[in-house]
């Protein structure tokens, strides 16, 4: 049986047909699925001690109750690396013939060179290209996107996805309203081509942007718009700014669209899905979301209260979890769906492989 790949997104401006003829036969699939986060914990209670707030607040409010942080000195390429070790001990796997490495962060080690290239020479696999995504809480999803085409233009065999991100380096943790969210983490998923006639697999995908959202969730210092200086610290324009009330409302209204959307392209509904991924922001978002897509709670992942928010991290944290309590299994449906700062949005189906 001859599979003709449907992965085709959105905002994509070469027809259906001409893609379907370059992609014939390949499919991306994930073979092999790691993760990492830094030993430190930090607690509600620990909050308490630092800002006005409550252990009883944040869990009513957000659904968490700790999150993990470095200690100084670690990084994302370190959370990364961490990730990918544990993929390739737990799949066994030779890291020597990954070809390609796409980090999706916002928290890179260092404006330049690009965390993949910190991750290459960790990992000491020169043989692999690689680079980063930017695209906040969407980072793991817009880059397993982007790896997947690699995957299936035939253009490479093996290439490692990785979201990581040390929110802990850009958090006021005298700001009550964003210190309780966010959490250190990492995830790191490998791609190779599927089996001709084998039904797992990347399916599909809705990626967006709404530059809007930039108003709603940045950090402003820093870049070249605003080089570091003493105002900018001054100013604490190193940390996140975020009205979190926005990008609550958005987030909302945004995942449940991209979900449906990427559904309706493929002609199926939340009951065609055995297992639903939602990036983990708020748990009110992702209970919210699969409300609307009359998800049974049962299929749905939430990790939140463990972790909180690792932005690009949070979605194979969550396929972690939900392999290991079984409620991922192979030739399982995915739906996996992220909103995130730009604001960036996506929602991607997949067949599980393992
Ligand atoms: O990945 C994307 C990144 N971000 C998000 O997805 C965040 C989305 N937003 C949210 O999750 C929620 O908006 C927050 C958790 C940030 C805030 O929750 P909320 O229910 O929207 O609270 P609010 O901003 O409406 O504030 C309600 C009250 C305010 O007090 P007053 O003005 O009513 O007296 C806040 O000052 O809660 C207060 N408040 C807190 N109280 C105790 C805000 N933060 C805290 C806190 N502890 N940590």
């Amino acid at each position: 049986m001859v599979y003709i790949p449907l992965a085709v997104g959105d905002n994509c401006l070469i027809p259906n047909t001409e893609i379907q003829e370059l992609n014939t036969h390949i499919r991306a699939k994930i073979t092999a699925l790691g993760t990492y986060v830094p030993p430190r914990v930090l607690s509600n209670k620990d909050l308490e001690t630092l800002v006005s707030t409550t252990n009883e607040w944040i869990l009513e409010r957000t659904g968490i109750r700790e999150r993990h942080i470095v200690d100084p000195g670690t990084a994302a390429s370190d959370l990364a690396v961490g990730a990918a070790r544990d993929l390739a001990e737990r799949h066994n796997i030779d890291l020597n013939t990954v070809e390609a490495i796409i980090v999706g962060t916002v928290t890179p080690d260092m404006m330049y060179p690009s965390t993949a290239c910190l991750v290459q020479k960790k990992l000491a696999i020169p043989q692999a290209w690689g680079f980063d995504i930017s695209a906040g809480c969407s980072g793991f999803v817009f880059s397993l996107t982007t790896g997947a085409k690699l995957i299936e233009s035939g253009a490479h065999k093996r290439v490692l996805v990785i979201g990581a991100d040390v929110n802990s380096s850009m958090i006021d943790y005298t700001d009550r309203a964003t210190c309780i969210l966010f959490g250190d983490g990492a995830g790191a998923v490998l791609l190779e081509p599927a089996e001709e006639g084998e039904d797992v697999g990347l399916i599909d995908f809705a990626h967006q942007i709404e530059g809007f959202g930039g108003d709603y969730l940045y950090m402003p210092g820093g870049g070249s718009l605003h080089p570091s200086s003493h105002q900018t610290v001054d100013e604490k324009m190193h940390y996140v700014h975020q009205d979190g009330q926005q990008v609550f409302k958005y987030a909302v209204k945004k995942m449940a669209e991209m979900t449906e959307r990427v559904l309706a392209k493929n002609g199926l509904t939340g009951a065609d899905v055995d297992c639903f991924i939602s990036h983990q922001a708020n748990k009110r978002i992702i209970t919210a979301t699969a409300d609307r897509l009359k998800m049974p709670r049962e299929k749905v992942i939430i990790n939140i209260e463990d972790f909180g928010n690792t932005t690009a991290g949070t979605i194979p944290l969550a396929m972690k979890t939900a392999v290991e309590t079984g409620r991922l299994n192979k030739g399982n449906t995915l739906l996996i769906a992220s909103v995130g700062a730009g604001f960036t949005s996506g929602a991607s189906l997949i067949k599980w492989a393992f």
